[in-house]
């Protein structure tokens, strides 16, 4: 979808261990890939793995939500091509000393980036009841999340919660869960935490206006998320940046039938790779962007996937934690 083999200037704002950034950088000898990663540990082995493209690869330890400013600090205004792939990665998870997840006993951190902000232990010994209450059902969907802020305040009262096994025994404790689980019962709490401390939702939505500011003339921009409460924050954010009116007056789209929602972009299947051109060279959509005094809607992209692109049955066997990613891509309109 994001159509590498052009070559030009590719974003990688969530570069792991760079699998995205060496597939970009093998799909065009022309390609130049900048990765960004606000986890210091993850981008020191990317960069690593990907040294052998020279100067064709350019890694930078920030959060995606300063984009722009990692663009001008490289004199760049425009890029081909961007993807984010949210969330953490399975190296983070699995490294025993950072505190992701309960199946390791580690200290209960969860940031991304160690050099700054509030660890998971300082949340849950000093938010209120109520607001761990909010955050754990919010953010993990945790529909026992009452029970577990209780237990989580008579615990701290004890002795402070500092540790991953401390904090999921807990959980077992406060759900009283009988017989055996299929998904450990602590792992929406882990999840909600890992969110708040990584402030994951906030920063999403001024990361895609951001992103979108950053594209080049039908250039694209591919998202990948891992839960709906993320997907929702792109699914809506894309729709905005595409020129459906969010306000009063329902959700119309202002070209008269040329956003996402219209009979003739729904013409093109989900994957079609054409789509975006197939579109703009329709004539009513020449210089289109178009704002919505009343609500700010501005037709910046058309969106190329009516619906989330999933992964395959043979993809999901081969990695089984694919099964619950969800891709939508938006191509800048001229
Ligand atoms: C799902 S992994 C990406 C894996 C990558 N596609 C690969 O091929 O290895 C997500 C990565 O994004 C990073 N990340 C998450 N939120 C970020 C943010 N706000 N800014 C920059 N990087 C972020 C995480 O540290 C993690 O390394």
């Amino acid at each position: 979808m994001l159509r590498p083999e052009r070559g030009g200037r590719f974003v990688d704002c969530t570069l792991g261990l760079g699998g995205h950034a060496e597939a970009i950088l093998l799909a065009s000898p022309s390609a130049l890939v900048i990765g960004i990663d606000t986890d210091a540990e993850s981008l020191e082995r990317a960069t690593g793995r990907l040294e052998n493209f020279g100067d064709r690869f350019i890694g930078i330890h920030a959060n995606f939500k300063e984009l722009a400013k990692v663009l001008h600090s490289l004199g760049i205004k425009t890029v081909e091509g961007i993807v984010a792939d949210l969330g953490i990665s399975s190296y983070q998870l699995a490294a025993p000393d950072r505190g992701f997840s309960f199946q390791q006993e580690a200290p209960l951190d969860a940031r991304m980036d160690r050099s700054r902000g509030q660890t998971a232990a300082d949340m849950v010994n000093t938010l209120e009841e109520a607001e761990l209450a909010d955050l754990i059902y919010a953010y993990g969907e945790e529909r026992g999340a009452r029970k577990i802020a209780r237990m989580i305040i008579r615990e701290r009262a004890r002795q402070s919660i500092e540790t991953t096994s401390q904090l999921a025994n807990l959980v077992v404790r406060a759900l009283n869960i009988k017989g055996r689980w299929r998904i450990h019962p602590a792992t929406r709490t882990f999840q909600a935490l890992r969110i708040a401390v990584n402030e994951e939702i906030e920063g999403l939505k001024e990361f895609i206006s951001t992103a979108i500011s950053c594209l080049a003339a039908e250039a694209r921009f591919a998202v990948i998320s891992f839960h709906s409460l993320e997907d929702r924050v792109v699914k809506t954010a894309f729709r905005l940046e595409s020129g459906v009116c969010q306000c009063e007056y329902g959700s119309r789209d202002l070209l008269g039938g040329f956003g996402d929602l219209s009979p003739a972009a729904s013409a093109y299947p989900d994957t079609d790779p054409d789509a975006a051109s197939k579109a703009v060279e329709r004539p009513s959509a020449a210089g289109a962007n178009v704002v919505c005094h009343r609500c700010g809607a501005k037709k910046r992209v058309i969106v190329l996937t009516r619906k989330p692109i999933r992964s395959s049955s043979e993809e999901i066997q081969i990695n089984p934690r694919s099964r619950s990613a969800r891709l939508r891509v938006c191509e800048r309109v001229p």
